[in-house]
């Protein structure tokens, strides 16, 4: 009562289904083209190093605040990096990189002894982003260390109704069997209003 729902909620509640096994996490909200996919390169990554992997992606400076934001170190992999700190949605001055959290994640069953442990944070919310940052502090060997890896593909963020629109028209504009129509009605569209 009074404490809202958040991602770090929605997390533990898959405990009963996921038990001590890793698992992955995707927001249906961050659509990833399906042409440059990064789950597999996260699961193998994380697969081979026993430890949870995020997703990250390059923003404007000026856009981090919308996200979780993450601090790495470079690894012997050129394609991975070890993430040093998170902090969810930074104030201005308080991000650390321009590298925000993207919808995907390699979780290790580690997470969701730190959710219990983890209290309300922005929003009100219980974050998985700091749940995340208290396996960073972990060994190994009990479920801790964080990978990330970078997504140079397409991503759309659905999760407002203006960019929602976008992603559709994009994504359709996109596909073989609408592209050439919706172009041409877009196109004849714009021109009546124009
Ligand atoms: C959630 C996460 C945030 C992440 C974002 C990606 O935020 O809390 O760390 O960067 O998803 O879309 P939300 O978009 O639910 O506010």
């Amino acid at each position: 009562q009074g404490i809202p729902l958040g991602l770090g909620h929605a997390v533990s509640m898959a405990e009963a289904h996921v038990g001590n096994t890793p698992f992955v996490v995707m927001l249906g909200d961050d659509l990833i083209d399906a042409r440059t996919p990064i789950l597999p390169a996260m699961v193998a990554a994380g697969q081979a190093a026993g430890q949870s992997v995020l997703c990250l992606m390059e923003v404007d400076p000026a856009d981090v605040g919308k996200y979780g934001c993450a601090a790495v170190e470079a690894t012997a992999d050129s394609d991975v990096m070890r993430v040093t700190g998170v902090v969810e949605k930074p104030s201005p001055g308080e991000a650390p990189s321009n590298l925000a959290i993207i919808g995907r994640y390699y979780l290790q069953p580690s997470v969701f002894q730190a959710l219990a442990e983890t209290t309300a944070g922005r929003g009100g919310e219980i974050q998985l982003t700091d749940a995340i940052a208290k396996l960073i502090d972990l060994p190994v060997n009990q479920g801790g260390g964080v990978l990330a890896v970078v997504l140079r593909g397409k991503r759309y963020d659905t999760g407002d109704k203006l960019s929602y629109l976008k992603s559709v028209i994009s994504i359709a504009l996109d596909r073989p069997e609408f592209g050439a129509d919706l172009r041409a009605w877009l196109e004849r569209h714009l021109g009546e209003r124009g």
